[in-house]
């Protein structure tokens, strides 16, 4: 279990998310997505896709802010929240629920979020139920 996240923590992350969004290289979807990222230190983290004319080597937004966070010193992702305009929420694709799990515990809030307000409120543990994480290895 994880200590409760604030709306306000929340909203931060948001308006990083969007902000951070504006910056994504996005030349080949056109579809820009913004990631930010709350650590155990009260933190934000954030990242925007960077895609590649090679495109397996895209990199998504979420594992962009991962990385920034663990480069910052943080450990652990409180919350996160995902940016992006869709007719859908936009939600952290598979290999990025798996990413953040590294770091997150299955109640850790992940949001999405568009420019004009909140389009969904899950769990990681919604997002990527029965998940293989570092406790597994721990327990071995
Ligand atoms: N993308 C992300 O960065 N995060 C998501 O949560 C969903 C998808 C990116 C990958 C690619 O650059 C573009 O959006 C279209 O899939």
């Amino acid at each position: 279990m994880s200590p409760p996240v604030s709306e306000q923590d929340l909203e931060r992350l948001a308006a990083a998310a969007r902000a951070v969004r504006e910056r994504a290289h996005a030349p080949y979807s056109r579809f820009s997505v913004g990631a930010a990222l709350l650590d155990e230190q009260g933190r934000v983290h954030a990242g925007c896709n960077v895609e590649n004319a090679a495109l397996p080597q895209s990199l998504c937004a979420e594992a962009v802010a991962l990385g920034a966070l663990v480069a910052a010193g943080g450990r652990r992702v409180r919350a996160a929240v995902v940016a992006g305009e869709s007719t859908q929420a936009v939600t952290p694709c598979g290999g990025c629920r798996q990413k953040l799990r590294e770091f997150a515990d299955d109640d850790t809030p992940v949001w999405s979020a568009d420019g004009q307000g909140w389009r969904a409120r899950h769990t990681l543990g919604e997002l990527l139920p029965a998940s293989f994480g570092p406790d597994h290895w721990m327990a071995s």
